[in-house]
């Protein structure tokens, strides 16, 4: 009997002790080892937009914003090429018939040449920036060109060699391709379009070297006006008038197509000339809601809009990039808080002068 008990535990221990064997690994060899995946630690990009680019970052300010250290230092360390917001304008220069006010775009520009940036020049003629003098007076056609002509000469001569581009004109066209009827060119001119051939004529001879540009909104989104847009190139080629470059706007927003951006884009470079992306920023507050927070996903959906309209401008020929400049550089400081909703956050700074995930994504949207 006592045998019969020992024998079974002995067989039971024996069993027991197989089980244990078969299931526990012996260390070092498992029975199915599982592949060390290298971690790839993320890139992070140290470069800044400047140093990244293969093309010149801009972006728009004032004298005022200038001297304020943070708002300067920004602009110093991300950006290379320099927009006056307003001060470069006809309202901000020309005082009177023979009186020019240049203290602030001598500013501008020597701040730029001090810190070894680019100066494009915007707006030599805007619809919307005609002195009240200038508008009061009514000039006849002639005596309108004529000093227009002269205002022309007077700055571009100025700043030949330091102002390397300029808006010769901005927005001539409505929404719908037609001229805008608001303008005094348009009251003034039977052939307007003839008018503004000729001031491109009249800046080109005052400075051989400078690229002369053509700036308006929304010809990405709006065919209409992208058709009037290239029909005038086509009639300045034709005539003769020099002009080297478009620059779009794309004042945007994190709810537009970026399909239609892309396609039209790659439309407008059609015409063969530089295209610039010159007053970029992208609106988040959809319904200017009192109530709106730029949440986390909200800063996604900028970031990607942002990566999506610098990859569709790096889809361009090379040769005809000419710059991408955003309308300004922190949130602190825009038109759109004034012009759509004061919780607006557009562009690539916060207000603290921090990066925002729209910086990431303008970044990763180089090549
Ligand atoms: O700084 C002066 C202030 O000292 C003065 O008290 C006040 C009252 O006159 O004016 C202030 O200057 C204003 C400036 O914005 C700063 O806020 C100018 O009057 C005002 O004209 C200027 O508006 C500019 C506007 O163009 C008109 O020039 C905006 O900053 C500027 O963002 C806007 O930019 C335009 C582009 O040129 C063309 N595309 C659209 C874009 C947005 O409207």
């Amino acid at each position: 009997m006592l045998n019969l008990i020992c024998k079974t535990s002995l067989i039971k221990s024996v069993l027991l002790l197989l089980i244990i064997v078969g299931t526990t690994p012996l260390t070092g060899c498992s029975e199915k080892e599982e592949p060390v995946i290298p971690v790839t630690p993320p890139v992070v990009e140290t470069k800044t937009l400047k140093e990244k680019a293969k093309f010149p970052i801009g972006a728009a300010v004032t004298v005022a914003h200038l001297k304020e250290a943070d708002f300067a230092n920004a602009f110093k360390s991300n950006y290379n090429q320099l927009s006056a917001e307003y001060e470069m304008k006809m309202k901000g220069i020309w005082t009177s018939l023979t009186g020019y006010s240049f203290d602030n775009t001598d500013y501008l520009v020597n701040f730029a040449l001090q810190n070894n940036m680019k100066v494009h020049g915007h707006a030599l003629l805007w619809y919307s920036s005609f002195p009240d003098w200038f508008k009061t007076v009514a000039y006849d056609s002639l005596n309108f060109e004529n000093n227009v002509k002269t205002y022309i000469q007077t700055v571009v001569s100025r700043y030949k060699g330091k102002i390397v581009s300029w808006d010769v004109a901005n927005e001539i066209f409505a929404d719908d391709g037609t001229l805008r009827v608001e303008s005094t060119v348009y009251k003034t001119f039977k052939d307007p379009i003839a008018f503004y051939g000729r001031c491109f004529q009249y800046a080109r001879n005052a400075d051989p070297d400078v690229k002369l540009f053509y700036n308006d909104y929304d010809q990405v989104l709006n065919s209409a006006k992208r058709n009037s847009v290239s029909k005038m190139v086509e009639r300045f080629k034709k005539a003769g008038y020099p002009i080297d470059g478009i620059g779009d706007q794309f004042h945007t927003t994190i709810w537009t197509s970026k399909t239609t951006i892309s396609n039209g884009l790659t439309d407008i470079a059609r015409t063969g000339l530089l295209i610039h992306i010159s007053e970029l920023d992208i609106r988040v507050n959809q319904n200017k809601s009192d109530s709106y927070v730029f949440t986390d996903a909200e800063m996604i959906r900028q970031s990607d809009m942002y990566k999506s309209i610098v990859e569709s401008f790096e889809s361009l020929p090379q040769a005809q990039k000419f710059a991408i400049t955003t309308w300004g550089i922190t949130d602190k400081y825009t038109w759109l808080t004034g012009w759509w909703h004061p919780k607006e956050y557009p562009l690539l700074f916060n207000s603290n002068y921090t990066k925002k995930k729209a910086y990431d994504g303008f970044l990763s949207g180089l090549k």
